[in-house]
């Protein structure tokens, strides 16, 4: 069965997202760059991997369907961020945003009865709850870390621990 357009086009969509996400983490861990809190800046270079694996799923799923990649321009990402703490909660509301997007996408394919996608979608659902739970979790050690410099250091080191990608 031939990926139907209405599919192919929020395919498309979410390539997109998947790709600003990718260049949003990459803005954000300049700016832990310009900080010298590497650790973050670590997590953030992880993430935008990841984000960029995210979009490559997608890629490769259209391909194999025979439907057409059809990429689209990228907005200029945050450059700005009043803190640590701000930057992460940013990151957790576009987290929110792509999640939103992956549901929407999978009522989408279930409409349409297209099981192929319905299936390659539950990896993404998954994924998502991880997503949301490594940025919270972040979020959560940030706020208890508050105006303390050294509680700060000490989650910047841990942050430099991430392995994952
Ligand atoms: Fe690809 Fe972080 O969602």
């Amino acid at each position: 069965m031939k990926i139907s357009e209405k599919i192919q086009q929020a395919i498309n969509d979410q390539i997109n997202m998947e790709l600003a996400s990718s260049y949003a983490y990459l803005s954000m861990a300049a700016y832990f760059e310009s900080l010298a809190l590497d650790g973050f800046a670590h997590w953030m270079h992880l993430q935008r991997r990841e984000e960029d694996e995210h979009a490559m799923r997608f890629y490769n799923y259209m391909n194999d369907r025979d439907g057409r990649v059809m990429l689209k321009a990228l907005g200029e990402p945050p450059h700005e961020f009043s803190s640590p703490l701000d930057a992460f909660e940013q990151s957790l509301e576009n987290e929110r945003q792509v999640s939103a997007s992956i549901h929407a996408l999978y009522d989408l394919a279930q409409k349409e009865k297209d099981h192929a996608t319905t299936s390659m979608l539950k990896w993404f659902v998954d994924e998502q709850v991880e997503e949301e739970k490594s940025v919270g979790d972040m979020v959560d050690r940030l706020k208890l870390a508050g105006d303390h410099p050294g509680a700060l250091l000490l989650l910047d080191r841990e942050a430099a621990g991430r392995s994952d990608s």
